[in-house]
């Protein structure tokens, strides 16, 4: 099943210069990049992006955090496109995740775990349509 996901690369991996890595990673892992930007949330941008989380202990922070430094967005695009990229992040938490994953390698405690990606297809649509709109889309898969 052809799928599309939204990933963002933390202010924490984007200052370490691990865009091009991550991307990279991405690639490797069988994901086409079909959008792409390099973005700095605002507070309230932070907030309405992890509403979802907003009864959360660490929302607050979280925000501080996602909105410290630039981002870069992207919608990837692929089979199975939701569940791969989480294998290629690993676990929520660098210090339980897999060795070889992005955040294994670029995250530093569980809040700044060097990226984003969507958890389920509803979200992932949502998340996409924050960032992007269909005409930036340019994949030849899934529309
Ligand atoms: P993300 O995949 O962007 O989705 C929600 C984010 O909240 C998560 O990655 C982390 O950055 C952050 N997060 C999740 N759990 C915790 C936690 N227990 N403490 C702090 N931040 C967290």
């Amino acid at each position: 099943m052809q799928q599309r996901t939204l990933s963002i690369v933390k202010p924490d991996a984007v200052a370490k210069h691990g865009i091009g890595p991550i991307l990279a990673r991405i690639e490797k892992g069988g994901l086409r990049i079909v959008a792409g930007r390099l973005l700095r949330l605002s507070r309230g941008e932070a907030e309405a992006f992890y509403a979802v989380h907003s009864a959360r202990p660490f929302f607050g922070s979280l925000c501080d955090f996602m909105s410290s430094g630039p981002v870069f967005v992207s919608v990837l695009e692929g089979e199975n496109a939701i569940v791969r990229y989480r294998e290629v992040l690993g676990a929520t938490d660098p210090a339980k995740a897999d060795a070889g994953t992005v955040r294994k390698d670029f995250g530093t405690d569980v809040e700044r775990n060097a990226a984003h990606g969507s958890d389920a297809p509803e979200t992932a649509a949502q998340e996409i349509g924050f960032f992007f709109s269909a005409r930036e889309l340019a994949g030849l898969g899934v529309r």
